[in-house]
């Protein structure tokens, strides 16, 4: 057997043993001997870069490469559905479609409604070539490359079934309460802000420009819509049955119904039953199963007259409020908490419920000792949403009223146009402000000194013995010895990674400045184009702004950071303590500004490098990767079987297409 056929052997064995995992939830080999194959496949197609394919099982792992998304049109618009709240309504939908099809017999197929968000995956000859968000239902995200690491979704479908060569699958992907506790803890623990609900989780991660942080978070994805020329039959449910039997996950919990009492059973059954599925959902679609009738009904603007969404209450409790507190975050933002007597909720006992801001008391007009209305929809934190009628009539205490002074320093609050939020602006001398900031400095994804977590930069802080973030880079072991709880081990463990993250990468140190609104990937972008702290302190906001991806909010964050002395003090002090300032050698020497705005398409079957590698070289010369072709591209890549319509579009546009040894030529050729 060649390498290349044992490749192909070994991508199929791997796509059933993901759909046996991940769909069948019925693995038939160990996760080791799992790893064993993936790892094989992974050696072949290093050795052989000509057999790149974006399917392979070993891209589900993702990549850190920058991916900007595309914006697509959908070939079919994606609706959405009418919401409905009570029966009345359902009798109601039921009825005007036995009119609109005047009396002749139908069936309902009752589905449940995934709480997460929709995506559109097209298939041809059975490999997934795109995927693309709803965006706003015209045009969408491109997506594909996140859409790859879902492990339920698969990238080329079962062999020996009979899909159509060409159609469209749609679906919802969602994160599953075990992902979604799973990844709030790790947040929780480097204090990041918490995901409210799965579907906050699910859209923030799959919007993700790093698709091996998609890779990580366990998400996943039924489908539940199935479009194209020539799929099987005229029927929603049985085209369903047949799309899983081609590999997609699709719902077992689909139903067909032949009259209303059976939808309303199903109704009834999930309102409670759906509390013991492993994901979230927030109510049931109900659709007329047959194709044909539902072309017949036809559609509104918005949404089809076949469908309606029935949604679930969201579940509430009444309890009485005690006191409201107040929660001061890293920026100075005042979060106000309520405080109650503890009560039963959708199976959690509630004490606590977030109440937003200023605004949000004032509307619900509350009062201390109120009866309250707390509901837990699908949100993880419990808000009050009504004070209950019966205390709006009896004698109340008194009413509400936010601070004025920040609880920690008592500082006016000031409150920015615009903004929801009050916020402390003490932030040299305000506790919970300075105990943030450091407590970001030592996340993992800043300096990561993994030795010191939040409780002890706190301790740290009120002891004295520290005042800021650079204060850390001066302790000494006798100082940990005689004013906090350490043993000498434990204290040289904290030093040493104290010293360590002397070595972290200066875009992690910007990062960890925590200059405001400068995230992660800004504080990278920032970095590699300065390449030093001191030409960003002195740069313009117009020249920070003509960086891609930076926008005025962030330039004007940076300049305003840098014009204050006690910042630059600051940022002094960290240069002496030797953190990296620059970005090193290497970085430097592989950048160019060859390809300085310049945006590529890659595609093709490439022999000197894989795809990766060329994204790389491109990036590294200060150009930008793009999925597909426009006006806008600067030229195409091109290696061997260039798609056709590719190669038409480009033709037409008249862009530039060069092979791969034109291109490394180039960049060789240039560099001299
Ligand atoms: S069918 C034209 N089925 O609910 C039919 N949607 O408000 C389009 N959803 O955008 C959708 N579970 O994100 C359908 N079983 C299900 C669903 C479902 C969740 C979502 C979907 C859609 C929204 C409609």
């Amino acid at each position: 057997m060649t390498d290349i056929d044992r490749i192909i052997q070994l991508r199929n064995e791997l796509h059933q043993h993901n759909h046996n995992y991940y769909v069948l939830n019925s693995p038939t080999i160990s996760d080791q001997e799992f790893d064993q194959l993936l790892r094989e496949l992974q050696d072949l197609e290093h050795a052989h870069p000509e057999a790149f394919d974006p399917n392979s099982p070993t891209q589900r792992v993702g990549s850190d490469l920058n991916n900007e998304f595309q914006t697509v049109l959908h070939r079919r618009p994606m609706l959405s559905l009418s919401n409905t709240y009570n029966r009345q309504e359902v009798q109601e939908f039921y009825e005007r479609i036995s009119e609109g099809l005047q009396g002749a017999p139908f069936q309902i197929c009752c589905e449940l409604k995934f709480d997460g968000l929709s995506i559109s995956l097209h298939y041809r000859e059975g490999k997934l070539y795109q995927a693309v968000t709803r965006g706003d239902g015209v045009q969408g995200d491109d997506v594909t490359q996140n859409i790859r690491t879902i492990q339920s979704i698969p990238l080329q479908l079962a062999q020996g079934t009979e899909y159509p060569d060409e159609f469209e699958i749609r679906g919802e992907v969602l994160m599953p309460w075990a992902s979604f506790d799973r990844l709030n803890e790790q947040r929780a623990l480097v204090e990041e802000p918490l995901f409210a609900n799965p579907r906050n989780a699910a859209s923030g991660t799959l919007k993700s420009k790093d698709s091996r942080v998609v890779a990580q978070r366990g998400l996943d994805a039924y489908l539940y819509y199935l479009l194209g020329d020539d799929i099987p039959g005229d029927g929603h449910f049985q085209n369903l049955q047949a799309a899983r039997s081609w590999g997609f996950k699709v719902s077992e919990h689909l139903k067909l119904a032949d009259n209303l009492q059976e939808v309303f059973n199903f109704i009834d059954y999930w309102d409670t039953e759906r509390r013991n599925l492993p994901v979230a959902t927030d109510g049931i679609v109900l659709k007329v199963n047959s194709l044909q009738q539902q072309k017949s009904l036809g559609m509104t603007a918005k949404s089809p007259r076949w469908a309606i969404a029935y949604k679930f209450q969201a579940e509430q409790a009444c309890t009485t409020l005690r006191d409201v507190i107040y929660q001061i975050g890293r920026t100075g933002a005042v979060t106000p908490v309520a405080i109650m007597d503890p009560v039963q909720l959708a199976g959690t006992t509630v004490r606590r419920a977030t109440l937003h801001n200023a605004d949000v008391i004032q509307s619900l007009d509350l009062h201390m000792g109120d009866q309250v209305l707390v509901e837990k929809g699908g949100e993880i934190i419990p808000k009050i949403v009504a004070v209950a009628p019966e205390s709006l009539s009896a004698e109340r205490g008194l009413p509400v009223r936010f601070v004025d002074n920040c609880p920690a320093c008592g500082t006016p609050l000031i409150r920015i146009p615009g903004e929801a939020a009050h916020y402390c602006p003490n932030d040299a001398s305000c506790s919970p402000l300075i105990m943030g900031r450091i407590e970001h400095f030592i996340s993992r994804k800043a300096m990561n000194i993994q030795s010191l977590g939040p409780e002890t930069v706190d301790e740290y802080f009120n002891q004295g013995l520290i005042h800021d973030a650079a204060d850390l880079y001066t302790l000494t072991e006798e100082q940990l010895l005689n004013e906090t709880a350490s043993n000498r081990k434990s204290a040289q463990k904290i030093l040493q990674s104290i010293q360590e993250s002397r070595n972290v990468p200066f875009e992690r140190v910007l990062y960890a400045i925590g200059i405001r609104f400068v995230g992660e990937i800004a504080a990278r972008t920032l970095a590699r184009h300065f390449g030093h702290i001191d030409a960003l302190a002195s740069a313009t906001a117009e020249s920070i702004t003509e960086i891609n991806g930076i926008g005025t909010v962030i330039a004007q964050s940076v300049i305003r950071f840098f014009s204050e002395p006690k910042n630059q003090a600051f940022v002094q002090r960290l240069k002496e303590a030797g953190l990296q300032m620059k970005i090193s050698e290497e970085q430097a020497n592989a950048q160019s500004n060859l390809l300085q705005g310049q945006s590529v398409v890659i595609s093709g079957v490439f022999k000197h490098h894989s795809r990766d590698e060329y994204k790389a070289i491109i990036e590294q010369h200060g150009g930008r990767n793009v999925g597909s072709i426009s006006a806008k591209t600067s030229f195409i890549l091109a290696g061997e079987n260039m798609g056709p319509s590719k190669l038409e579009k480009a033709n037409k546009l008249g862009i530039r297409i060069m092979n791969e040894d034109e291109f490394l030529e180039m960049l060789v050729s240039q560099e001299g």
